[in-house]
């Protein structure tokens, strides 16, 4: 009810404009500490990527890009927050607008392009997050938008430099559609060549490294990249990041035709289905993270039992707001009970 207020007052205003008055309001709550967290059920806890996760719900990429809101976040009921994508040197990215609401849809177009401020400035900030009670900090890494692709693992292995030694884990981030031939990294070629490169350098530092995968990948480049990223010794993979497809009625929003990737409701098929095929081709050597057009705990549910072993979200929060990860505590051990499960764990990839 209050939400249903808040948000028709928020989505009066620019996309970007309603994330920094969020983003203030969370800053507020972090300072208020962990008192306010909700405590997830322990059959929601999680051991995943050698960590513990109190539940399996999490805020994707994106929400976050440095600005450290991880205490906020955590204290709204997240059980890790992925900061990110940072790039070594800090970049603008697009010109605004570049952040589309399509509410008919529960969906969001961007563009943004890896706005950040960089390796440094990041660091600085996640030197001042206290460890304790602060949830796992996921760190995930890109290259900046002027330096090329041939030269692109020089910029991932600077920002894993600069950042892991505030990550609990780490992510290559190969599939955001903003940066121009990003996404043709995760082809096998230069995908063996970059993501051996990044898991020989965060392996002796003792972290875990994932990539982060796009919807778009046709089912036998998917399966490619799974392959390599196994035999790559990397810990897990992201599924999905934003599709450049408009499937269905989407296609006819008047803001359908804006460059960027839709994230949200209409991209939760092509989320599932990549988590299937992925959790299927990486048959329990690694762990998936299901990522794309969550929207609530029947979502979460259900991305579990299509082999998710943690579930992230940006865009559902937009629209259902901050409660989200609070019901998804609430709601998320029935809908494992009336499953016959007494674990997340337990329920992992049985649909
Ligand atoms: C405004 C916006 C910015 C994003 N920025 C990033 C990013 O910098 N790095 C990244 O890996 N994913 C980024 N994402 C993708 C999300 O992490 C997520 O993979 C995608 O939105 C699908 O999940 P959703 O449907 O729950 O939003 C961004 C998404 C949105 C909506």
């Amino acid at each position: 009810m209050i939400w249903g207020a808040t948000r028709k007052l928020l989505f009066r205003l620019d996309p970007e404009r309603a994330h920094a008055l969020g983003a203030g309001a969370l800053r507020v709550l972090g300072a208020a500490g962990g008192a306010l967290r909700p405590r997830p059920d322990p059959s929601l806890r999680v051991r995943c990527l050698g960590l513990d996760f109190d539940s399996p719900i999490g805020m994707a990429a994106g929400f976050d890009k440095g600005e450290v809101l991880v205490r906020g976040l955590h204290a709204l009921g997240f059980s890790h927050v992925e900061v990110g994508t940072i790039t070594p040197r800090p970049q603008a990215g697009n010109a605004p607008p570049r952040l589309f609401r399509l509410p008919e849809h529960q969906a969001l177009i961007n563009r943004m392009g890896f706005n950040n401020q960089g390796v440094l400035a990041c660091g600085a900030r996640l030197a001042g997050l206290p460890r304790q009670g602060r949830g796992v900090v996921g760190i995930n890494v890109g290259k900046n938008k002027d330096t090329p692709n041939e030269r692109a693992v020089d910029d991932y292995l600077a920002a894993i430099d600069g950042l892991h030694s505030w990550a609990d884990y780490l992510v290559v981030n190969l599939s955001s559609p903003n940066t121009p031939g990003l996404r043709e990294l995760q082809e096998r070629g230069p995908l063996e060549r970059l993501l051996g490169a990044c898991v020989d350098r965060a392996r002796p530092l003792g972290k875990p490294l994932l990539v982060k995968l796009a919807p778009d990948l046709a089912p036998e480049a998917l399966d490619e990249a799974v392959d390599v990223a196994v035999g790559c010794g990397a810990s897990g993979i992201i599924a999905t990041n934003t599709t450049v497809q408009r499937p269905g009625a989407v296609a006819s929003h008047p803001q359908a035709s804006q460059a960027g990737g839709l994230s949200g409701a209409p991209l939760a098929p092509l989320a599932l289905a990549a988590l299937r095929r992925a959790w299927a081709r990486a048959a329990g050597r690694i762990p998936i993270i299901g990522v794309g057009g969550v929207m609530d705990a029947a979502d979460v549910y259900a991305r579990i039992r299509a082999g998710a072993s943690l579930v992230q979200v940006y865009t559902g929060l937009v629209y259902a707001g901050p409660a989200l990860p609070r019901r998804v505590l609430e709601d998320l051990p029935n809908l494992l009970k009336k499953g016959g499960f007494a674990t997340v764990e337990e329920a992992v990839g049985t649909a």
